[in-house]
């Protein structure tokens, strides 16, 4: 029954096969016009994709664009409501934007001596429209819409005042800037999508649009809507669990950042809390138990509920050492001796570090030691992070440098 099925099958096959090439054969042609034949001459012409690059193009910048069509012997054809083209090839184009915002649209057709297709491309020019799912709304949207004094708590005005919030003005200005500080002091840059793509998400290419600069809420809670400007259902969901561990860690770390010497050194609190990225010495230096006592990251002493109810000031939480320092006071750090000697050996080294003569500073001794200050100023925790690590830290430093003018 079985074998005479499969048989059946393979002659309907067999018949099939053998009226395609008896067709083909009729035609003249090497093939037939089916949709298994696309790239056979007399198919229809279709445009599989389109890549544009950036997504949303600042005035000044230029856009590049391929297309991927379907179809034998094809040529093309561009065409711009606005801006002007800057190049042409094939499938190719380069474009530049006019000197004004706009929403435009580029047409490309693919034609050969039978069919054509034509593609319209949308293309803004610093002007914001997502094209990618799920995609980024910014701050003031969260605040106007839902997380304002009236629903569950005023995390809006919490935020604007912090310095999160404005985690963009300066960066700017840096001598060092450019598009890899997108990733820590704004929103949704470097997103990667589904295929692998990088998204840059449309709010920005050259310079991020003001709606999503700085660390803002979905920089940490991640992106909020559909296309179609939807919430996403499973949004509320963003604010609890796993993403607490590395909601900071992403951000407040030097790795990646070159070249890693002191006057690059960041935000290296990931780094101190960890017990590495220190200038060691060659010894073996210890580290505070804190990394392996904090279950909840950064969020166990940076989210001051008591201070204003909601806790995003991110700022130290007295409170929070309560749960296992009997001697902390709730109120604020000066209970710590520990955290006082640590702001007075930084205090000693820096000291120190300023005495050094321009000769001084060619030399290694000199690096080291100043790679370990900076290391701690900008850790700025004075030694809660790591006690042990930035104590010893700070303890070796002193010792091996010595500036020659007080000798
Ligand atoms: C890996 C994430 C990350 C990258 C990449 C990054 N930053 Fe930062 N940046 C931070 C964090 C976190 C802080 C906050 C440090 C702190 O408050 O202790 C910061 C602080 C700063 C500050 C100090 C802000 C102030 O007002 O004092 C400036 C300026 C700055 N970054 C500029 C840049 C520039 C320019 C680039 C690109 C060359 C860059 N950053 C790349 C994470 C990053
Ligand atoms: C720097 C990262 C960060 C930013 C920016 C941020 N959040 Fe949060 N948010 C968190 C973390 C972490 C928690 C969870 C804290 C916890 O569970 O202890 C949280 C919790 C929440 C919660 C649940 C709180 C609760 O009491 O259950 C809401 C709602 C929320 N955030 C909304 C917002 C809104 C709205 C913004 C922007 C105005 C924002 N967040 C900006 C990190 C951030
Ligand atoms: C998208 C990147 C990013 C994430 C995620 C992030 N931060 Fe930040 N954070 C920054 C930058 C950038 C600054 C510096 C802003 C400035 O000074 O201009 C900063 C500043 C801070 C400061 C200094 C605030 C002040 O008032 O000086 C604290 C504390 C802080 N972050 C804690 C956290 C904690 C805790 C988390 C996780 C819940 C977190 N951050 C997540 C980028 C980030
Ligand atoms: C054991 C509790 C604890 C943990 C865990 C912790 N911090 Fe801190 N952090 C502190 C204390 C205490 C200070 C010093 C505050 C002060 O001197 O006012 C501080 C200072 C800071 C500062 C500079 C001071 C400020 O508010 O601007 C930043 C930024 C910071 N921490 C970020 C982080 C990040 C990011 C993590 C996670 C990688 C983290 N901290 C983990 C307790 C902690
Ligand atoms: C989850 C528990 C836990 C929390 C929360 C915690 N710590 Fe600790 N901390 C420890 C443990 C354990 C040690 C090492 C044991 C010891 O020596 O007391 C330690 C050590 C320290 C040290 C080194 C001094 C010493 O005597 O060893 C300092 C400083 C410190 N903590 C500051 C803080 C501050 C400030 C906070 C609150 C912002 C805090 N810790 C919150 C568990 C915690």
């Amino acid at each position: 029954m079985a074998d005479h099925a499969a048989m059946d099958g393979r002659l309907a096959w067999l018949t099939a096969v053998g009226l395609a090439l008896a067709l083909a054969a009729l035609l003249g042609g090497g093939c037939s016009e089916s949709e298994n034949c696309p790239n056979c001459p007399g198919s229809p012409i279709v445009i599989e994709r389109v890549q544009i690059f950036p997504e949303s193009v600042t005035i000044g910048d230029t856009l590049r664009i391929w297309v991927t069509a379907r179809g034998t012997d094809l040529r093309y054809q561009w065409a711009a409501d606005e801006g002007r083209f800057l190049l042409i090839d094939r499938d190719f184009a380069r474009w530049k934007p006019p000197a004004n915002a706009v929403v435009t649209e580029i047409t490309v057709l693919a034609y050969n001596d039978e069919h054509s297709a034509v593609q319209p491309i949308p293309v803004t020019v610093n002007t914001y429209v997502p094209r990618h799912e799920p995609t980024y709304t910014g701050a003031h949207y969260c605040g106007q819409e839902c997380h304002s004094v009236s629903n569950h708590g005023d995390y809006f005005a919490t935020w604007e005042n912090t310095a999160h919030a404005a985690a963009y003005a300066g960066v700017e200005g840096d001598p060092y800037f450019n598009h890899d500080c997108f990733a820590c002091h704004t929103v949704g840059w470097g997103d990667v999508n589904e295929d692998g793509w990088i998204r840059h998400n449309g709010g920005f290419d050259e310079v991020p649009i003001e709606r999503l600069q700085g660390v803002q809420c979905e920089s940490c809670h991640g992106p909020l809507s559909d296309l179609g400007g939807q919430i996403l259902d499973d949004h509320a969901s963003m604010a609890i669990g796993d993403f607490l561990l590395e909601a900071c860690d992403r951000c407040h770390t030097d790795e990646g950042l070159v070249p890693p010497d002191a006057a690059n050194l960041h935000a290296p609190h990931t780094e101190m809390l960890a017990g590495e990225g220190g200038y060691e010495y060659d010894r073996e230096m210890s580290s505070s138990p804190h990394k392996d006592e904090i279950t909840r990251g950064c969020v166990t002493c940076h989210f001051p509920t008591s201070a204003d109810g909601n806790g995003h000031t991110f700022a130290a939480d007295p409170t929070s050492c309560t749960a296992c320092h009997a001697e902390a006071n709730g109120e604020d750090f000066t209970w710590s001796t520990a955290m006082t000697e640590v702001a007075d050996l930084l205090e000693q080294l820096q000291e120190e570090l300023s005495r050094a003569t321009e000769e001084d500073q060619r030399y290694l001794p000199y690096r080291w030691a100043n790679h370990n200050a900076t290391f701690a100023e900008k850790d700025a925790s004075s030694g809660a992070h790591n006690y042990l690590y930035a104590k010893e830290l700070l303890e070796a430093s002193i010792e091996d440098f010595e500036p020659s003018g007080s000798r």
